[in-house]
Order: structure tokens, then sequence, then C-alpha cells
């Protein structure tokens, strides 16, 4: 008894978790919001309509729609005093770092509204962390460059505003090619969810202690920030450069099988999926469609395709169902975006948010919830009596 909610799915294995939002078939490399298939959310849907579908369990018609982005929209502004925040890190502190701390003080600023036994204080919570996530990124990347803040624009839809907190300058217009916009806004529509991985355990365990939504999401943040979790994009971008040119794959591949050299190969594997992780199938269609549109010839791709064909086909990775990962692609459709290396996992954590917060609520609204409590299987010493220092 772990205080944690226990039931048998019907396949043999137990559950630790019970929840509506996401389902997976690590086997089948199904993954599934609310029910609708990830590969027709990709192509049809946008990350805001998404979000809704993550938080409401429906698609919105348009009149919920237009209501929802509207609620966005107006939520984007940081408070003004929390652009201070930013001053007392050193300019090139890791966005992560930055982004970890500021959603945290979030809590300082709306503790009016933080009765986690509100419906309404939960969902204004939502809109306001999905809202100000993109806000909140740019700031952090602004400040590594020395870049003034620019204000979120209200004329424009979600992926686009954030682009042009991203990088638009005072002294000329952004010009930004479509691609970019709706490359991104699918990226967030892969990463918005994904059932019980370690940050969104991490935000319900949190969560579950009655600790506040943006405390909450704080510490996903922080969880998600490892390089075996949502840093691995970032890494899989060290490791494409450190390979430098697909004459060194092979090179990689041995090193990568080798238990006394601590090389992995970033973007490889999962915990669940034993097979293709549909995201990535997606995102590595998408990496030579974006590259191909952008004019990008990019030879870091050539290096992950070159890495990707050696290891499917080497014994090592297939006995284990190593195969790419959502992370292993992203980084190469990320840098042709112009965003930087350590900006990565914060792309990564604006489109979680979603689902972090879908999570966080949706165990709120479960009945007989309670503050999460895993146990351990103790393997230390046996009871004995204290020595005083002189006898030890
Ligand atoms: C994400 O949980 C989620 O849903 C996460 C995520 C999400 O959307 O939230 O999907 C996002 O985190 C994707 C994963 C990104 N991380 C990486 O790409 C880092 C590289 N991958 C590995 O660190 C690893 O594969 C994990 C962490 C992803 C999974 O680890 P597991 O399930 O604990 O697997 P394991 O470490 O027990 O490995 C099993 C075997 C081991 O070899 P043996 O002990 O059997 O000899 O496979 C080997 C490992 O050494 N192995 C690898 C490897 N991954 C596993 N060997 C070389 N390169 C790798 N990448």
């Amino acid at each position: 008894d772990t205080g944690h909610f226990t039931y048998d799915p019907g396949f043999g294995s137990t559950a630790s978790t019970k929840s509506a939002i996401t389902y997976i078939d690590g086997d089948q490399g199904v993954l599934m919001y609310r029910g609708y298939p990830i590969e027709q959310l990709a192509e049809k849907s946008s990350f805001v309509e998404v979000a809704y579908l993550l938080l409401h369990g429906e698609l919105p018609n348009k009149t919920q729609f237009s209501a929802f982005e509207n609620e966005i929209t107006h939520h984007t502004m940081m408070h003004e005093s929390h652009k201070n925040f930013f001053q007392g890190f050193h300019h090139d502190a890791h966005p992560m770092a930055m982004l970890a701390a500021s959603v945290a003080s979030l809590s300082a600023f709306y503790h009016d509204d933080l009765n986690v036994d509100n419906p309404e204080d939960r969902k204004l919570a939502a809109i306001r962390l999905i809202a100000k996530m993109p806000t909140i990124a740019a700031a952090c990347y602004r400040y590594s460059i020395g870049w003034p803040f620019r204000y979120p624009r209200n004329n424009l839809e979600y992926v686009t505003r954030f682009l042009h907190m991203m990088f638009e300058v005072p002294s000329e217009p952004l010009e930004l090619s479509p691609v970019c916009a709706k490359a991104l806004d699918l990226l967030f529509i892969l990463h918005a969810d994904h059932e019980q991985n370690a940050s969104t355990s991490t935000v319900r365990l949190v969560g579950s202690t009655g600790a506040n939504p943006y405390a909450s999401i704080a510490a996903g943040i922080t969880a998600l920030w490892g390089p075996a979790h949502g840093g691995a994009n970032e890494a899989v971008l060290k490791m494409l450069e450190e390979i430098g040119s697909p004459d060194n794959v092979e090179t990689a591949v041995k090193r990568a099988k080798d238990k006394n050299d601590n090389f992995r190969l970033m973007g490889f594997g999962h915990r669940v999926y034993k097979n293709f992780d549909p995201r990535a199938k997606i995102i590595r269609e998408m990496c030579h469609k974006v590259l191909a549109e952008m004019g990008v010839n990019d030879p870091l791709l050539d290096v992950a395709m070159k890495l990707e064909e050696a290891a499917l086909k080497d014994d090592y990775f297939v006995e284990r169902k190593l195969y790419p990962n959502v992370d292993f692609y992203s980084g190469i459709i990320y840098k042709a975006l112009g965003i930087p290396t350590e900006m990565f996992t914060v792309m990564f954590a604006i489109a979680r948010t979603a689902g972090w917060i879908a999570h966080w609520i949706e165990q709120h609204e479960t009945p007989g919830s309670r503050i999460g409590r895993p146990r351990q299987l103790y393997v230390g010493a046996a009871q004995r009596d204290y020595a005083s220092i002189d006898k030890r």
C-alpha cells in the first residue's frame, strides 16, 4: 500500500498510476492523446488545440477553441518585476536553470490564485503556464545573448509569437519562413505528453503533496533536464558533432557497445518503446522536409542517418530493441530553425507543460487521490547497538 492507485490493466502487468490522458503501446509503437493517434494529430491539429485536448479530454469546437486561444493570448505577459529575476543569473547560466527557477517563482506572483482545491484556480494556472512558458523561455534566451526582452504580440498565433520573442530585434522586422512555425508547432505536438515519464511522474508526485502548480511544474522541468530524459536532444547534437563525419560512425557504434566506455548513443533506446518511437518516425520525415524547404544542408543529418542505419543492423541494438527515440532527430530541426543547442530542452519543456499540467489537474480531480509515497526494499544493516567513538 504505497498510497498510489494500483490496478491491473488486464494484460498481466500492474500500473502504479491510473490516467485517461495518454496511451502508449511500446511493442506496437502506438501513442495516442485522449484516444487520438499521434500521427493524425501531427498531420491535422495544432499545439494549442492539442493542449486543449489534453486538458479537457475532447477536441474543441470553434467557440471553445477561440475562447481557449484568447485566454492564452491574454496571459502571455510576465509580471514586469519578473524580468529583474534574470539579473541574478550570470549571462552564461544554462537556460534550463533559469527556466526552472523562473517558473517556480510564478508561485510568488500568483499566490492569491493558488487554492489547488478550486477548479477555477487550477484552470487559471493551466492557462497561465501554457501561455507564459514561451515568454519565459524566450527571456532566458535573450538574457543569455544580452539582447533586450521582447513583449509577446497578441496579433500572432502561439508558435509565431514565440519565434518573434526569440529572434526579433528592434532594428529590423523579423523575416520568418512559414516553414519554421509549422515545424515547431509539429514538434510541440509530438512532445506535448507521454504518459508517466520521469518528469510527468515528478509533477504528479510533487502535486500529490498539495504543492502549487508552479512549484510542481518547476519540479518537472528539473527532472526533464537530465540527459537520460529531455536533456537527450541537446546531448544528441553534441554526440553528432563529436562523431563529426559518417566515416566515424562505425567507431561510435563500437564505443556504444563497449561497457568500459560510457559513450551511449544518445537519442537511442526507450524504457517503453521496444519498437520505433512513433514520434521519431514523424520527426525523421519532417527533418528531411524542413531542411529541404529551408535550403539547409546540415552534414549532421548525414551522420545521423548513417548512425541510425548502422545501429539498426547491429546485433547489440537489435537484441536490446534500441531504436531512435523522439530526441534523435529533433535537435537537427531545432538547429535549422536557428535555436541554439542549450535551448533544445527548453523547447521540450514548453511543449510538455501542456501534458504536465493536464496530469497535475487530473490527479486533483481523481477521487481518492492521496499523497504519493513510494516504498522501498530495505537492503541495509540489521538492527545493532550504538558504540561510543572510543570503541569503534
Ligand atoms: C525521453 O519515458 C518517456 O516516455 C521519456 C520520453 C518522453 O517523451 O517523456 O520518451 C522522452 O526521455 C526519451 C529518451 C531520451 N534519452 C536518451 O536518448 C538517452 C539514451 N538512452 C538511454 O539512456 C536509455 O535507452 C534510456 C534511458 C532511454 C532507457 O533506459 P532503460 O530503459 O533503463 O534501458 P537500460 O539503460 O536498462 O538499457 C538496457 C540495455 C543496457 O545494456 P545491457 O545492460 O542489457 O547490456 O540497453 C543498453 C544498456 O546499456 N542501452 C544502450 C542505450 N540505451 C540502452 N546502449 C547504448 N546506447 C544507448 N542509447
